[in-house]
């Protein structure tokens, strides 16, 4: 047998570049290479329950017992191309209300996606296809959740920062994101989370709220809401939409990605939806059809269809009052246990005394913390202590229990007063 030669081909992948490993990658790394056995990840955004273990949302289980039971599904077929209307349809609800006037006038168009990211990414290709060229910018707060940007920019999207947090006052800038936001060209798509902010956990209340969709409408400004957290903020379906309600009030054209990975543990079967309105006028249902087929279009040529077993099991407790009942139960209990988490670890740094204000940590809302520690802090926190959080000193609160609450405080003041010393 005659040895293979080496070539060198001009054409092929041969000379790609190496990419950068996803940020959560090397801390995932870096958390399976520490060997002690006190280490602590507090990094990716899945709920845990007390005793660090994924927790399978009762109302969810339940479900998938009765999707296995029901033999009248043809399990394994296609799912239309918009996706399994019965899913698409109640997840409208969800988000936008039962009762939303914009459900009513038949100006929404509700398709199903790969989760919130598969959401993202078909809304951010549907704006880059059909906006007026070129296409204009695209805001998102800073900081955001990494992927943000990166959707956006696969797309070709150019994006722009609009301030949202200040660093030393641990807050919202909220008058530095208006007058940002007052001066973004007309037309720029401005990305808004709905409800518990990802990294920053601070959200806008009503009276902001109110303030964002007047400017939005005067600056002619194009609304992309991102809710991936509805219900995990205040426990309250309702109350987290509240942002998504205002829009719908004042009749403004907007697109909306909405993920059920967190809000029903189904983080691995990709469960989401896109949903576009449309603005309050009287061809909106002729729009919403238009948009609809380029939907079609878009969704057939990136996947064919979406997939079918997490959406049927969701759209089963969607369905059922009972089970409804059951999952907004199981909601509160999720964000309950955050909150709990959240004064725990406040009351500790608070007891050992730990340098600065700890306030912030309970006036945040959602999965996150934003712990306020720097990028040496939090390398300190993980060759010193074994506890790993980002550089941006996010902290997944849920990662948080009562067996290692204390021990992840006293790390905490013990990196603080380190910091101090060393400036
Ligand atoms: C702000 C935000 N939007 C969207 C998503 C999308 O999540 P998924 O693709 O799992 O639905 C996430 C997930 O962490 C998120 O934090």
């Amino acid at each position: 047998m005659g040895s293979i030669e080496s070539q060198d081909s001009p054409y092929g992948l041969a000379t790609i570049p190496k990419a950068p490993a996803d940020f959560l990658m090397g801390l995932k790394k870096d958390f399976l290479a520490d060997e002690s056995t006190q280490k602590v990840a507090l990094v990716v955004g899945a709920y845990r329950d007390d005793k660090g273990r994924p927790w399978r949302v009762p109302a969810v289980m339940e479900a998938e017992k009765r999707y296995f039971e029901d033999s009248s599904y043809f399990k394994h077929e296609y799912s239309p191309i918009l996706g399994i209307s019965e899913f698409t349809h109640a997840a409208s609800q969800v988000l936008l209300g039962k009762d939303s006037p914009a459900l009513a006038e038949g100006r929404v168009c509700s398709v199903q996606t790969l989760s919130g990211t598969g959401a993202l990414h078909i809304g951010a290709l549907l704006l880059t296809r059909f906006l007026p060229s070129p296409t204009p910018w695209a805001f998102v707060p800073a900081p955001t959740w990494h992927l943000h940007r990166q959707c956006f920019e696969h797309v070709g999207l150019t994006v722009k920062d609009y301030p949202y947090y200040d660093g030393v006052t641990k807050s919202l800038t909220f008058s530095a994101m208006e007058s940002a936001l007052r001066s973004a060209p007309p037309g720029s798509v401005v990305l808004l989370q709905v409800c518990a902010h990802n990294p920053t956990g601070l959200d806008l209340d009503e009276e902001q709220w109110r303030l964002i969709v007047s400017l939005v409408q005067e600056q002619r400004l194009f609304p992309f809401l991102d809710c991936a957290y509805q219900g995990f903020a205040s426990g309250s379906l309702t109350k987290d939409n509240l942002a998504i309600r205002l829009f719908i009030e004042a009749g403004v054209e907007m697109v909306i990605a909405q993920s059920f990975s967190k809000t029903m543990g189904l983080y691995g079967q990709r469960v989401g939806c896109f949903h576009y309105v449309a603005a309050a006028h009287s061809d909106a249902p002729g729009v919403v059809e238009r948009v609809a087929s380029q939907l079609a279009i878009l969704i057939r040529s990136e996947m064919s269809a979406a997939p079918s077993y997490g959406p049927r099991v969701a759209s089963i407790v969607l369905n059922d009052s009972e089970l409804y009942a059951e999952w907004e139960r199981n909601l509160v209990t999720m964000s309950s246990r955050i909150t709990e988490m959240r004064w725990k670890l406040r009351q500790e740094l608070e007891k050992l005394e730990t340098p600065g204000t700890w306030k912030h940590l309970t006036d945040q809302i959602g999965m996150f913390g934003f712990t306020g520690l720097t990028p040496a802090q939090c390398q300190r926190m993980k060759s010193k202590h074994h506890i790993h959080l980002p550089s941006s000193g996010r902290m997944s609160i849920s990662d948080l229990n009562t067996a290692n609450v204390a021990r992840v405080a006293m790390s905490i003041d013990e990196v603080v007063r380190w910091g101090l010393a060393c400036t």
